[in-house]
């Protein structure tokens, strides 16, 4: 059915062509321009001479003292160099632990690469909270409003596999904080290369996939903390929040949900 549409429809679009000649098609007389002012501008080519110049160049030499990208070191500590610096990191990305997760060895890097602060625990919630809990939930269960109409259960990010080394198998690394970044980034492609979870590189830049690395770890280690793990000074305010969650006076029919609390920042890479 198909096939009898689409002959057709080429043979017509093949004869347009013929009747017309495009740009670019191999042919002795002139293409014919229907806007000649964008095909025939002046223009200087490089490396090309010039009357224009009193030096007969067309290209012009660069401002006396330029200094060539990345001929000297930058210290990122003056206000002029620091974004360049930067940048120049960026641009190259040859370090292979922050920008794919793995480390010298050629395996996932047991532990996120810079130090882990509260803000970057924060930027990782809101990413996480964006573009994770869909599917795996805001507590990372796998309890996401489309993780949970996935036709088959989502992981729960609270199982040991993702905290600890398997006893059995030490070549499974799917508890390192490399290969979350690299999920975060690349998403999950089965052995028979189907794609089992989209990647999220076009959202998450490198920082942005640490930090969903760091608030992955402090979404875990908040279930496995107790009351005494929180400083006195902010105890009653959490159980006051979550008596109130608790409480069944405001809709006794629907099983009330915790709203994810903003755990504390781990330490280090997270466990
Ligand atoms: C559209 C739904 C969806 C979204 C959104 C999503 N995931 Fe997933 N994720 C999945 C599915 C499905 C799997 C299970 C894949 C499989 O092994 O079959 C999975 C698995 C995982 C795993 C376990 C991989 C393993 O090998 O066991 C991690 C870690 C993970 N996701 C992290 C993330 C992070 C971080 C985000 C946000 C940046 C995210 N996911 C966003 C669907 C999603």
């Amino acid at each position: 059915m198909t096939m009898r549409l689409t002959i057709p429809a080429l043979l017509l679009v093949a004869a347009a062509a013929g009747l017309t000649g495009c740009r670019g098609d191999r042919e002795d007389a002139p293409p014919r321009q229907f806007f000649p002012d964008l095909d025939d501008q002046l223009k200087w080519k490089p490396q090309t001479k010039s009357d224009f110049f009193a030096d007969g160049r067309t290209m012009r030499q660069p401002v006396a003292g330029t200094v060539a990208f990345g001929t000297v070191g930058f210290n990122p500590t003056q206000d002029w160099a620091g974004g360049f610096a930067s940048e120049r990191e960026l641009l190259l990305k040859d370090d292979k632990a922050f920008y794919e997760g793995i480390g010298a060895d050629g395996k996932y890097l047991d532990k996120i690469p810079v130090p882990v602060t509260l803000e970057m625990v924060k930027l990782g919630q809101q990413k996480f909270n964006i573009y994770c809990s869909a599917c795996h939930g805001y507590l990372g269960d796998g309890l996401g409003q489309t993780g949970i109409q996935w036709s088959y259960p989502l992981p729960n990010f609270h199982d040991v596999k993702y905290k600890k080394p398997d006893p059995k198998d030490p070549t499974i690394q799917i508890y390192k904080d490399g290969y979350i970044f690299h999920t975060a980034r690349v998403g999950v492609i089965d052995a028979a290369g189907v794609q089992k979870m989209p990647g999220y590189a076009h959202a998450l830049n490198e920082a942005e996939a640490w930090a969903v690395v760091a608030y992955f770890r402090a979404l875990q280690a908040s279930h496995e903390g107790t009351i005494q793990d929180v400083p006195e000074s902010a105890r009653p305010a959490l159980l006051q929040s979550r008596g109130s969650v608790t409480a069944p006076a405001a809709a006794p029919t629907t099983p009330a949900t915790p709203a994810a609390t903003t755990p504390a920042a781990p330490t280090g890479g997270g466990k």
